[in-house]
């Protein structure tokens, strides 16, 4: 529909998807180059130009179910801001009881200092303590940290850039768990124990490694996007030790910093880079998360509706105006039984209120490419994954699970089918099977926390 009624737009990538075969090729080759890149991020030698950069997590098994305790968990850097308290019992297998609280973390303290951002975090620990009842309690915690660090081993977190939304002055190059202890040192409501720094696909893996062992491989698709899988130790440069597997948290969305994606990329592509909080960086995440499809989609509607394809050639202020295009539309506008009348009240809720019937349809086929776009894109950079890990095991059919967690790929009707298709398509030798997370990764936190505490116990 849009390829008829907007022939000469420049959505080629986005559009190539039509049988002809030449979308899957493109699709082939994403997934040789994210292989590659992978290989980079873990050679010791080419590790610092790598785009991939495949951090060591030190999360060295899948949990076994004999976890017990009470932990605390944070969770940091999706869409919400969550404090939970973990409990696991020893006598029952798996069990697990989980409360939790939801905090707010307002723009102008993601934005603000550092300091601001870590007394808001221990500010918020103290209300949740006091609201369980446990104040002044000391438990080790498990801190969910969805941005990319540096670890060296799993109490430490040297974070290496923000991104996504986060832009707090003077934490880039400093160790998160000392951020965090020099705050409460500062406030003074409690004492902390252990801290264990894990990123939320490792919490997502763990989560549902928890249920399912077969599960390797963590992914997220929420605000941002990124994954995880267990590695070969002799594969890890940056670690010692050749012995056994280590989770390794790829950080895929910086996929394209080297220029890996400009092939594929739109003029749409460059404006959403361009006008975000870190140009040139997160290039896959942007083609990708729920942070950016909806700016994707703007943008197209801006140059449709220049060209005078859409709106009767009307601009609004409205279309213009950043992020009135939220990713929860795209989710919205492309429910199956959702009728035009509907997607067009959609718009009018947009304050797009020109819009006719044939607005809709362009409208809604324009969140549906670029949606699908982005799930192939994901899918062939899993489909690299799983070919990595069937290949370091030398085997010819490889089947694994997938634990998935994300706003995006939980509400859009079609990603997830999207996705699976193109792992088919792409790694056909790997049964994947996908589990929906639906503990968030504070458990998985809590777990890898637990593991970590019983080995220093066992140590003491
Ligand atoms: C949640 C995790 O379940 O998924 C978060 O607990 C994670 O840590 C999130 O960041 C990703 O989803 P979103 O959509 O909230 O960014
Ligand atoms: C961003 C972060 C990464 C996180 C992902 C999903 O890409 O850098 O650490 O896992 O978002 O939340």
């Amino acid at each position: 529909m849009v390829r008829r009624l907007v022939p000469d737009c420049d959505v080629r990538f986005l559009l190539s998807q039509d049988g002809s075969g030449k979308g899957s090729a493109m699709l082939l080759e994403v997934k040789t180059r994210m292989s590659e890149a992978m290989l980079q991020g873990l050679s010791k030698q080419t590790h610092g130009q790598a785009s991939v950069k495949m951090l060591p997590t030190y999360v060295r098994s899948t949990p076994d179910g004999t976890e017990h305790g009470d932990y605390l968990a944070l969770d940091l850097g999706g869409s919400s801001f969550r404090v939970l308290l973990v409990q696991m019992q020893h006598e029952k297998r798996h069990s697990v009881d989980m409360h939790q609280k939801i905090y707010t973390i307002p723009q102008e303290i993601m934005q603000g200092t550092g300091e601001e951002l870590f007394s808001h975090i221990v500010h918020c620990i103290s209300d949740f303590l006091e609201y369980m009842g446990m104040t002044g309690a000391s438990l080790p915690l498990g801190f969910t940290f969805s941005f990319p660090c540096r670890q060296s081993k799993l109490d430490q977190g040297i974070l290496l850039k923000w991104t996504k939304g986060f832009k707090a002055s003077d934490c880039e190059g400093q160790d998160i768990v000392m951020l965090l202890k020099e705050a409460v040192r500062r406030i003074r409501g409690f004492h902390l124990n252990f801290v264990a720094v894990v990123n939320d696909t490792v919490g997502t893996m763990m989560t549902c490694a928890h249920e399912d062992p077969e599960c390797e491989v963590g992914l997220i698709v929420g605000t941002g996007t990124n994954a995880c899988y267990m590695e070969e130790m002799h594969n890890i440069e940056l670690v010692e030790g050749n012995e056994g597997r280590m989770c390794v948290n790829m950080e895929w969305g910086a996929f394209g910093e080297n220029g890996e994606l400009e092939d594929f990329c739109t003029q749409f592509d460059h404006m959403v880079d361009e006008s975000s909080n870190y140009p040139g960086k997160q290039r896959y995440e942007k083609m990708i998360s729920g942070m950016y499809l909806g700016e994707i989609v703007r943008n197209v509607l801006i140059d449709f509706t220049a060209k005078g394809l859409l709106f009767r050639g009307k601009m609004s202020e409205r279309l213009k105006t950043r992020g009135i295009f939220e990713t929860k539309f795209l989710s919205q506008i492309e429910r199956d039984r959702l009728a035009m009348r509907q997607v067009r009240s959609i718009l009018q809720h947009l304050g797009l209120t020109t819009s006719t019937c044939d607005d809709s349809v362009i409208v809604k086929e324009v969140c549906s490419v670029v949606a699908r776009r982005a799930a192939q894109l994901c899918g062939a950079g899993l489909a690299a994954v799983v070919d990595k890990i069937r290949q370091n095991r030398n085997l010819n059919q490889f089947s694994v699970t997938v634990g998935v967690d994300g706003t995006l790929y939980k509400t859009h009707p079609h990603f997830s089918n999207v996705i699976r298709e193109t792992v088919e398509d792409l790694a056909p030798q790997c049964q994947v099977t996908f589990y929906k997370s639906e503990d968030g990764s504070g458990k998985g936190a809590a777990l890898i926390t637990a593991v970590a505490c019983r080995v220093q116990n066992a140590g003491d």
